[in-house]
């Protein structure tokens, strides 16, 4: 069996007990209804409407794509950038915000699907912002290709030198190479999962469009990787050879949500808070 065609083994109950949780689910109120932005009224901080830059979901259940993360390189590694981390960045009211690329960039783009439970989504709590190598954990789908790597690792540029030919026999050779990874998660119970991939579009891309500019870099973008229909952590880039419209795009197999790495657009939606500190 190509493993890269099919989810490795999930440990997604996990992650749901771990970092969504039992108060999360519970503010979403609307299991099975389909509806994941609806506004809560749990107190906490930081939450309420929000603009952000998502992968633009295509197809299927969920109603708006998955949040970017602005990605930089360091000393040839993956990094994730934390608003705080941006120039001018700042906290204020609970929230850390930057302008990057000409956009309003803030740790609200991640709290939903009880993400906003997670300690290290607090703004100003410590972590060392690179993409770590996930092997399976905490549900997240891997790839053939990295079983190769240390799990916790970071990811680095090396590891995706093959990216303008790499396949996996699914949809077409060379469009990009991915990677499961996590971020902000080291010495925490649970973990933030992402996908991220290096892309000859996504450089393209940078070359005419100022935030695709800012946000991505040698061609590498990244995404929370939590579907923003039921939460699940979609199986991810070139994932689905049979499903229309998956084969090059981002695929969530719980409800066949489509997501398209290569548009990403403004969305917005209400942020949940965070528990009070
Ligand atoms: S499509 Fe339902 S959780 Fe992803």
């Amino acid at each position: 069996m190509d493993e890269d065609k099919y989810p490795a083994p999930s440990s997604r109950r996990r992650f749901v007990k771990g970092i969504v949780g039992s108060a999360a689910m519970g503010s979403l109120g609307v299991a099975g209804s389909g509806l994941t932005t609806v506004p809560t009224n749990r107190s906490g901080v930081g939450g309420g409407s929000v603009k952000a830059k998502v992968i633009k979901n295509t197809d299927g259940p969920a109603n708006r794509g998955m949040s970017q993360i602005p990605i930089t390189v360091e000393d040839g590694a993956l990094k994730g950038l934390w608003p705080t981390a941006v120039d001018g960045g700042e906290v204020e009211d609970g929230v850390a915000t930057a302008t990057l690329g000409g956009v309003e960039y803030s740790n609200k783009w991640f709290q939903y699907c009880g993400i906003q439970t997670h300690p290290k989504i607090a703004p100003e709590s410590e972590a060392d912002n690179f993409l770590r190598v996930d092997n399976g954990s905490d549900g997240s789908i891997t790839y053939d290709w990295q079983s190769e790597l240390e799990a916790g690792a970071k990811l680095t540029v090396d590891d995706f030198a093959d990216y303008e030919e790499w396949g996996n026999g699914v949809g077409d050779d060379g469009l990009g190479k991915p990677a499961a990874a996590n971020w902000r998660s080291v010495e925490a119970d649970s973990s933030l999962p992402v996908q991220v991939i290096r892309s000859p579009e996504i450089e393209r891309l940078a070359e005419d469009d100022e935030w695709i500019a800012a946000s991505t870099e040698k061609g590498f973008i990244a995404w929370l990787n939590k579907c923003t229909h039921l939460c699940c952590v979609p199986s991810g880039f070139k994932q689905s050879a049979t499903v229309d419209g998956a084969a090059n795009a981002v695929y969530c197999q719980c409800h066949q949500s489509i997501y398209d790495p290569f548009d990403v657009v403004s969305k917005v939606f209400t942020a949940f808070p965070r528990p009070e500190e």
